[in-house]
Parts: structure tokens; sequence; C-alpha cells
């Protein structure tokens, strides 16, 4: 592959090809991040950096444009992306209250705090929406602006969707205030949820969770028309700035308000003089909470007044004057009819409690999370037990308690399996991995041997930074893995491919759909490309458990070939402690890679695979850092947004030259490369004195 940081003249078509499929797939895989998980892994500049290089190699090699490129989406962008809105009045949130008496103390604290002596305080009580909250601002009676909430000083802009929920009026009746900013809850029904959900499974796209999330995903969607098709509601409870002549002087009256204006205003909204009303709303609201249609996940009370309210103020981030009185998790009693042990596709065993199905809140529950096998100890569940299972909002039904009763201690305790359940029934390994919760998973470790886990390491094994053979991706991996004619089943099949395919005589793979000649020919072709390969990209495809792409990469520079590393490791496995070391003494490789390499290389069978494959594929040896260069032996840290190279080129051409890149900045950094934007990393720089440089100042530096 071709440095990336040429210059889209100086590639040829078929460089250009290559890298415009590896930014496609890269920035695509960055989009479902961002819109879909909510859960971007890049900064906007480094994303920006990777759109922008596309089209320019796009523009450069107009013919290499595929339709489906993430260039060609309207509205994937990130200058699509939401603006932000800074909200006038802060979006706050609530204080919560959990009992009776909380309530009771919320109510006193409110009389005490106004000093009323005995004299009467109104409040509202109404349902707690469990949706997201929306502030829309109308002006002179017509919407101008909606906004998510944020974090609570800035939202996004989500103006454009919002008027296409029908909910949402975008010019107001008579007698709107000239400005006004309504608040308010997006939510979806049960009903419009799981006819949602049904029609995404249908069409193979991502179903929700719950109703809270569907509503937030169809809210936070990039085209309008996919939110206008989206089954969203809102209910009207609170206001942001408003002109300071709107008459309506208190809660109950503004809500009143926002129904004459044409919003939908929750009719469970009453007043009560008292604590004690306020309970027996909230009980009245509970009992009917399963048949409401949509979900709530408790009672909010405000004072009614709002020159009261305007007295009591605020109390960091909350009313004084308002409070949310939560619903209990919701549970129940049952049987604990089974165990199932469900083998992931890393080879996790996670246990599944099977129960006598049961009515938890208004949903029929018949299995419940255990967690792990230390759970399973730690509650001493055995099959055929009473149990109680809680039901928290959206989370997965838990078992919470197992009832001891003396027909428990007649009961065998529960034996967690030591092997997989998989063909080679492989021992389970507990994982020691740093994060606690990974070390109580027992995985298989059969890998690639594990028909539980071959298909997920194949994929792994063609991802794009492993092996990266064009034209084999993931659906290609389906394909072939579930083939018949040309199965893969581990990497080694891979490249029989074309022997396999030029051997038969009646079944050819050009003839199969979705391939063709061409096609087939440029698949060998890219195949034929990788029958040598980087040792560290060799490494980081093998799959092993804790050896990233970094790990993958120290491994590599420091044994240097294939030879040495499977040497070490085999003695590593062997118990040799000098080998041991010699892998410890590594910089930033330490117990848990050790064992996992030792894991892997102890298994009969991930040796057969790995095997077999180095009969294809001949690892190149790595490249030992240089030492003579202006930054070899440097610890750098790149921040902000850099304008000449991707955070990953940079990063990539630094390890070259022999320099060392750090994540975050400590008194270990020598060089600090900043640019626009930066923020912290900059600033920690500056306290500690290290030298901070441009990226072209970096750049002069590292030239020749
Ligand atoms: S009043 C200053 N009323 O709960 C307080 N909030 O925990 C303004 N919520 O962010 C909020 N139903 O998203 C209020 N009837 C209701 C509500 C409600 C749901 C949400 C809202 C808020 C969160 C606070």
């Amino acid at each position: 592959m071709p440095p990336a940081d040429l210059s889209p003249d100086a590639l040829s078509p078929l460089e250009a090809a290559a890298e415009i499929a590896r930014l496609s797939d890269e920035i695509r895989e960055h989009d479902r991040r961002y819109y879909r998980d909510d859960a971007p892994t890049v900064s906007d500049a480094e994303y920006d950096r990777l759109r922008r290089r596309l089209l320019a190699l796009e523009a450069r090699f107009p013919d290499l444009r595929r339709p489906d490129s993430p260039s060609q989406k309207v509205g994937a962008g990130p200058s699509e992306k939401f603006d932000k809105v800074t909200h006038r009045v802060p979006m706050l949130s609530l204080d919560n209250a959990f009992s009776d008496a909380d309530v009771t103390d919320f109510v006193g604290r409110v009389h005490r705090f106004l000093a009323t002596h005995g004299e009467a305080v109104a409040f509202t009580a109404e349902p707690k929406i469990d949706g997201l909250s929306l502030s829309l601002r109308y002006e002179a009676g017509r919407l101008v602006s909606a906004a998510t909430r944020g974090d609570g000083a800035e939202g996004e802009n989500v103006t454009a969707n919002v008027r296409t929920v029908a909910d949402v009026p975008t010019v107001l009746a008579d007698g709107a205030p000239e400005v006004l900013e309504v608040r308010g809850e997006v939510y979806m029904g049960h009903t419009d949820f799981a006819a949602l959900n049904a029609r995404q499974e249908v069409a193979g796209e991502k179903t929700f969770a719950n109703p809270r999330n569907a509503a937030a995903g169809s809210l936070r969607q990039l085209d309008p028309r996919i939110t206008a098709s989206r089954p969203l509601r809102f209910f009207a409870y609170a206001w942001g700035e408003v002109s300071e002549d709107w008459s309506p002087t208190t809660q109950w009256d503004r809500v009143q308000a926002f129904r004459a204006l044409g919003f939908p205003v929750n009719d469970l909204m009453v007043r009560c003089a008292d604590a004690e009303e306020l309970l027996a709303h909230y009980r009245r609201i509970e009992a009917m909470r399963a048949s409401l249609g949509y979900d709530i996940d408790g009672v909010v009370y405000k004072v009614d007044r709002l020159d009261l309210q305007q007295r009591l103020g605020f109390v960091s981030r909350s009313p004084r004057w308002a409070i949310a009185h939560k619903f209990p998790a919701e549970r129940a009693t049952t049987i604990l009819d089974g165990i199932d042990i469900q083998v992931g596709r890393t080879g996790a065993h996670t246990p599944v409690a099977r129960l006598v199905p049961v009515t938890v809140g208004g949903v029929v529950v018949s299995n419940a999370t255990l967690h792990n096998a230390d759970e399973i100890a730690r509650l001493d569940a055995r099959i055929g037990d009473t149990v109680v299972v809680q039901r928290a909002g959206d989370v997965i039904p838990q078992i919470v308690e197992v009832v001891k009763d003396a027909a428990h201690e007649t009961r065998e305790p529960f034996a967690f399996p030591h092997i997989c359940r998989c063909d080679l029934a492989t021992p389970l390994v507990r994982e020691e991995t740093a994060t606690g919760e990974e070390g109580r998973i027992r995985r298989c470790t059969g890998e690639f041997a594990c028909p539980y886990q071959r298909q997920e390491h194949l994929r792994h094994f063609v991802s794009r930074r492993a092996f990266d053979i064009e034209g084999l991706g993931e659906k290609q991996i389906e394909f072939f893995f579930t083939d018949q004619d040309f199965p893969v089943r581990e990497p080694a099949d891979i490249f029989t491919l074309a022997t396999r395919n030029a051997a038969s005589r009646l079944k050819k793979l050009e003839n199969k759909e979705g391939f063709g000649a061409t096609s087939v020919a440029k698949l060998f072709a890219a195949v034929d490309e990788r029958r040598t390969i980087g040792l560290e990209r060799f490494l980081f495809a093998l799959g092993i458990r804790n050896v990233g792409e970094t790990t993958a990469r120290q491994l590599a520079r420091a044994y240097g070939s294939w030879s040495a590393f499977h040497d070490g490791a085999m003695r590593v496995v062997d118990g040799d402690a000098a080998a041991r070391e010699e892998m410890d003494a590594i910089d930033q490789i330490g117990e848990t890679v050790i064992d996992s390499v030792a894991a892997y290389f102890r298994e009969p069978h991930n040796r057969a695979v790995v095997d077999r494959l180095i009969e294809h594929v001949t690892p190149l040896d790595a490249e030992k850092p240089k030492t003579d260069t202006r930054v070899a032996g440097r610890t750098v840290v790149f921040t902000g947004s850099l304008e000449k190279m991707t955070r990953d080129e940079a990063k990539a051409m630094a390890e070259r030259l022999g320099a060392k890149v750090a994540g975050s900045v400590s008194a270990k950094t020598h060089i600090v490369v900043a640019g626009p934007g930066a923020g912290s990393k900059l600033a920690k720089a500056r306290e500690l004195g290290v030298e901070i440089i441009s990226e072209e100042e970096w750049l002069k530096r590292i030239d020749g």
C-alpha cells in the first residue's frame, strides 16, 4: 500500500483505488460509530480530514468513485452534523425522590424555605415521561429552532427533524407571546415502538432496545425524511425563554396555555395541596403505568405558583421547587427453570437464566442475565430455586436474589462448565485482563478452531488493519464461510481458493451469484498480493487476545522476524523463564499479553491453523525502528487538528522515524505537535514545560 500522504497526482489508479476503498471503509465505520452508536472514536477534525482526502482522490480519479461512496451520502458529513445551540435558559435536571419520606421532606423544605407558617402551597403532579427533552423556540408564533438538551447549556440543532414531528406545531394558535421557548419530552409509544422494530428487523436494519432509544435515535437522524417516517410524539411541560408579558402565573395555567396554543400536554397532570395528595396521585399513576401505552419512570412534582418558584430558585443544577419521584425498579418472584450457557463470537461463555414466565412491570419475562460464573456463585443460584427478578427501566432483567428456603439446600450447586461446547471440547479460561469485568468471563481458547469463533476470527483476519484483502470483506467472508463448494473456514483456505477454483471442473466461483470473471480474477490477484505481508499485520491478524495493532507492532519490532517471534512464543508456552522475561522486557508488553500469547500457542488447534497459514504466507521481517533521525527515541504527542496528514499517518511516520507516539502528555513527553483547536493536552504541555511545535515545524524536523 502506498504511503497515504502522497498527493493524489502521485498515485497510480490502482493505488488510488486501494486507498479509496480503505478510506471509504474507515469513514463508513466512523459514520456508524457516530450516528448509529452515538459513540465516535475520532475527533471531528480527524473525520474531516479523512473525508477531504477521499474527496481529493475521487476528484482526481472520477472513475473510481463508487456510487455508494460515503462522499456521495447527503447528510453524512460533519458539515451536516448538527450545529450546536446555546440554550438561553439552561435546561436543568431534577432532583430525585425514591420514597414517601423523600416526598414529605421535599414539601417540608419548600414550606421552610418560603417560611409559609402553615399557609398552603399548591403543587402540580404529572408523569415523568421517559423520552428525551427538547426545547422549541417560537418567535411571533412560528417555530424557529429546536434543540436537544445536550449538556444542559448547549444542545444540538434538530430543527429540520422536529418540523417533521406531527405533535409539534410549527405555527402556534393566536395568543402566543412574541418569544416562547416550549420544553417537553419527545417519546415513542409502545405500539409504535414495536411496529418500528418489526419494520427495522424486516429491512435488516438495527432494532432499538427500548422506546427511549428509538425516540433518541429517530430524532438524531441526519436525514429529516427518516425522522418523518418515525412515529415520534411530544408532551409539553416546561419552558425556557419567554417574553415577559406572557400572563399565566402558575405552572398549571402555563401548561393549559400550551394546550390552547396547540401543544399536546399530559392529561394526568393534577393540582395537589399537600404531600398526601401528591402521594395519592403517585399511586394512581403507578397503577396505570403498564396501560399508559408509553414509558414513564416516575411522577414530577412542581410548586405551582411561579412567583414561589422564583423565590425558591435552584440548588446547583436542579430547581428547589421541583422533584422527580421515581418508581422503584420492578420485581417479581418466579422459578429458575434452568441455566443455559451462550457462546458468543469471541468464545465468551455467558450464563442465561431460563425462568418460568412472570410479569414484571407489565412485561412478561422468561430470561434473565446471570452475567458470569462468579455471579451465579455469589447468588448461589441452583436450578429449581425461587428467585426474585428485577426489571429496571430498559435494562435486561436480572436475578437479584435467590430465596434460600429449605428446598434450596437440597439442590445441587450449579456447576459452570469447564470446557467449551465446541467440538474441540477446549478448556475454558478465565481471562485476567486489566478490566475487572472481563476478568470474570470464561472463554474458549479454540479461537480459529472453535466453530463459535471462527467466522469472527476470519472477519478480523481480512479486516482493513489486518490482511486487508480487497474484495474480501465481511459480506464475502460470510458467503465463503457457508459456501459448500468453496468453503473458507480458516485463513489458509483463503490462499487455496484460486487453486481449488482451477481444480474444480463443474463448479466455478465466477458462476456464483455476486461474482464474475473480472471480480474473481481481481480477488485472486488481491489474495496473491498478500502472500507476503508485514510481520506486524500478520501478528495482528492472528487474533490473539489482547494483541491489538499497537501490541502487534511492538512484538514485531522487538522480535524482528516471524521465526524469532514464534520461537519466543513457543518457549513461553513451554515455561521457559528467560523467554518470558524477554517478552516482558518489550515496551508496553506485560503479563496480560504474555498470557494471551501463551494461551493461543498452547492450544494445538490454533498452532495447526497458523502452521497451515504459514505454508501460504510469508511475513516480512519487521523494520527495526530508526535510530539515526532527529526524532528517534523521542516521545511525541499529536494534539489539535493536523492539516497536512491524518493522525494515523502522522503517527505511522513518526514511528517509522523511531519516535514513540503517546496519547497523553506526561513528564516523559519530549515533543507536543499542536494544531488548531488543541486544548487540554497543550495546556498540560505548557504546564510541564514540554517542547511545543506546530505541524509545519514538525514536518521540517523530520524532513530528510
Ligand atoms: S420538568 C427544571 N417535567 O426529566 C426542570 N421534566 O430528570 C424541568 N422529564 O430533563 C424539567 N417528564 O427530560 C419535567 N413532566 C416532566 C418531565 C420531565 C420527563 C425529564 C426531562 C428532564 C428530566 C429531569
